[in-house]
This record gives C-alpha cells, sequence and structure tokens, in this order.
C-alpha cells in the first residue's frame, strides 16, 4: 500500500506543509484538505504543475470538506494527518487568544481523522498548540504516542537562526534546544547550545544569551507584528513536514515535539515539549537531557501552567 500524508486547512501553513511533503518524494500521495470551497483543489492542482520543474513524482490531492466530515473519504488510511485547521493570530493576539475557536476547529478534525485513518500518526500544529494537540488527542482517541504537536523544532530553528546570526557563522553550526511550552513558558535551554561545539556560555554573555531567548521566545509574534495579517508558516511548515518525513521513514530522530510526558523530568500526565525519538508509531520514547536546576524548575514550571489550560480544552 502507498505511503500517504493528509494536510488539513489549506492555509498558507498547510499549502507550505504540502508541497515540504511533495517534494520530499517519498509519500506517493499528499491530500491537501479544507472548508473554503475550490481552495485545496486549486493549490493542488498548482503544485502537481511544478513536478515536472522540481522532479519529484509524489501526487497532491485537494479536496473540499465540511466542518461536519462530508469529504474526509480522500483522507481515509492516511498514515500520518497534519492538522493546521484554526485561525492565526493578528497582531497584539497571545496564542491563548484563539483557544475557543480553534477549539472547536480542531476537535472536529479530529473526530472525522479518527473515523476515516484510525492508524494515523497525528502531528498537530493549530495553536494554541500545547493545548490543541491535548485536544487532538482526547477527540481522536488515539495513543498518546500516534498524537504529538510540532512547536519545539520550530523554537530551536529560531533560537538556532537568532544564535548565528549573532555570531555571524554559519546555521549548521549551531546547535540549540528549547522546550516547555509554544508560548510564555518557552524553556530555552542555553546549558545544551553550542557553536561549532564550543558552548554557547563561552561564546556570549549572559545578557546577551537572554536578548536572544526573549526574542526566540516573542519569535512568532515578531513575525505576526510585521505581517500584520497571518502569522509565520515557512519555518514552521519545514519543522511539521520533517516530523511527518520522520514517522513515514521510521528514522528514530531525535526532535523537540510536544509528547505527553509520563515521568520524565519529574512530570507526568501533560503535554509538553520536550525531545522524544519518532518512528512509524509515533513517539517512540521522550528522550531526557541534562538540564541545570534553573532549566528543570522553568521546564516544571511550564508543565503547570499548560496543565491547567489542557485541562480546560476537554470541556471546550
Ligand atoms: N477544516 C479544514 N480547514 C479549516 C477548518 C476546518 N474545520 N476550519 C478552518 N480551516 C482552514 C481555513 O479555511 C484556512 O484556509 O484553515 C486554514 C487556516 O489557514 P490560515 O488562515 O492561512 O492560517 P495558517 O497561517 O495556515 O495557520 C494555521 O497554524 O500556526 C498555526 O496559529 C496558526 O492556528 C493557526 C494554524
Amino acid at each position: 500500500m502507498g505511503k500517504k500524508v493528509s494536510v488539513i486547512g489549506a492555509g498558507f501553513y498547510g499549502s507550505t506543509t504540502a508541497l515540504r511533503l511533495a517534494q520530499y518524494n517519498i509519500f506517493d500521495t499528499v491530500v491537501l484538505t479544507d472548508i473554503v470551497e475550490g481552495k485545496p483543489e486549486g493549490l493542488a492542482l498548482d503544485i502537481n504543475q511544478s513536478r515536472s520543474i522540481e522532479g519529484y513524482e509524489t501526487e497532491v490531492i485537494g479536496a473540499t470538506t465540511t466542518a461536519e466530515g462530508a469529504g474526509y473519504e480522500v483522507t481515509t488510511n492516511s498514515d500520518v494527518v497534519v492538522i493546521t485547521a484554526g485561525l492565526p493570530r493578528k497582531p497584539g493576539m497571545s496564542r491563548m487568544d484563539l483557544i475557543g475557536v480553534n477549539a472547536g476547529i480542531v476537535r472536529g478534525v479530529a473526530e472525522n481523522i479518527a473515523k476515516h485513518s484510525p492508524n494515523a500518526v497525528v502531528i498537530v500544529v493549530s495553536n494554541p498548540l500545547d493545548e490543541m494537540t491535548a485536544l487532538a488527542q482526547i477527540a481522536t482517541g488515539f495513543p498518546k504516542n500516534r498524537v504529538m504537536g510540532q512547536a519545539g523544532m520550530l523554537d530551536t530553528a529560531r533560537f538556532t537562526n537568532f544564535v548565528a546570526e549573532k555570531l555571524n557563522v554559519p546555521v549548521g553550526s549551531v546547535k540549540t534546544l528549547t522546550l516547555g511550552s509554544h508560548g510564555d513558558t518557552m524553556v530555552p535551554v542555553p546549558s545544551r547550545c553550542t557553536v561549532g561545539g564550543v558552548p554557547l556560555t563561552e561564546k556570549l554573555s549572559v545578557e546577551e544569551i537572554e536578548d536572544l531567548v526573549t526574542r526566540t521566545r516573542n519569535g512568532g509574534a515578531e513575525i505576526v507584528a510585521l505581517l500584520k495579517t497571518g502569522s509565520a508558516y515557512y519555518a514552521p511548515s519545514a519543522a511539521a513536514a520533517r516530523m511527518a518525513k520522520a514517522v513515514i521513514e521510521d528514522s528514530g530522530a531525535v526532535m523537540p515535539v510536544c509528547a505527553w510526558v509520563d515521568g520524565e523530568y519529574g512530570i507526568s500526565g501533560v503535554y509538553l515539549g520536550v525531545e522524544a525519538e519518532i518512528g512509524i508509531a509515533g513517539i517512540r520514547k521522550v528522550v531526557e537531557t541534562k538540564l541545570s536546576d534553573t532549566e528543570l524548575a522553568a521546564l516544571k514550571g511550564a508543565a503547570e501552567a499548560v496543565r491547567a489550560k489542557q485541562a480546560d480544552v476537554q470541556s471546550l
């Protein structure tokens, strides 16, 4: 049977994710859906017409669905589903301001996925991320290892970019890490950051690192403020597509993702940004890394902040 990934929501995030997934040339089919009639079909046609130029065979199928679930047959038996449906932020909004409206959207999407692709691995990107990931797990009823969220890959990539620019070095020489939530309680982890193998703390002062940490934490809002309409999608789609690739290739890659944490770091029963090994069954295992006392305390703080919100989403 062919490899199939479905991307739900054909906005900026969904359409760029579908394009990246198609260009990997590792899936037989990429399905792109939206509730706006004709939008996914039009985008699919456009992407497919780039195949001979870019040299890939994966076919993108666009399909209009209703929020109630009509049209979902096209997604049947997807191996991976990426949920991008939902509103993006406007300038001045926090991700949490989206919770009410996006919860309704994500719940409906998740129920339809469960019905048509009962064995899929689900990657959630809709915001607020940690809460929408928890909600998607509840609404699909899938095992927790088969539902994860994209945040850490993106936040880490932003941190890496800022460090590379600051030091004027290639991004490839920089390794950074962020854990925690995709929001105010994001936990950038300077103790795990290196530049050419040298600890970041030997390259920059505490104040300089703190500035980059703050800019990383506000990385999404900085772009929302510049765009004025809509939020980031190039780096976010790169992150989500890499996660889907790791799943379908059963690669075992260790990535910072939003995963169910059950005992690691002394934290239990919450979806939280941690490093995890990714494979065909989703999260193979959460990988604990050594943290400084301050970083561990911040991660525990983040866990409690998102735990409270995740309890709320059950009723949304
Ligand atoms: N089913 C499918 N698609 C839906 C549904 C639904 N029930 N509800 C809304 N959509 C679609 C919209 O029609 C729109 O095309 O989701 C798309 C969202 O696209 P954009 O507005 O361009 O937003 P985007 O930048 O793609 O962000 C999507 O990702 O980063 C997060 O905060 C962001 O929650 C937002 C999501």
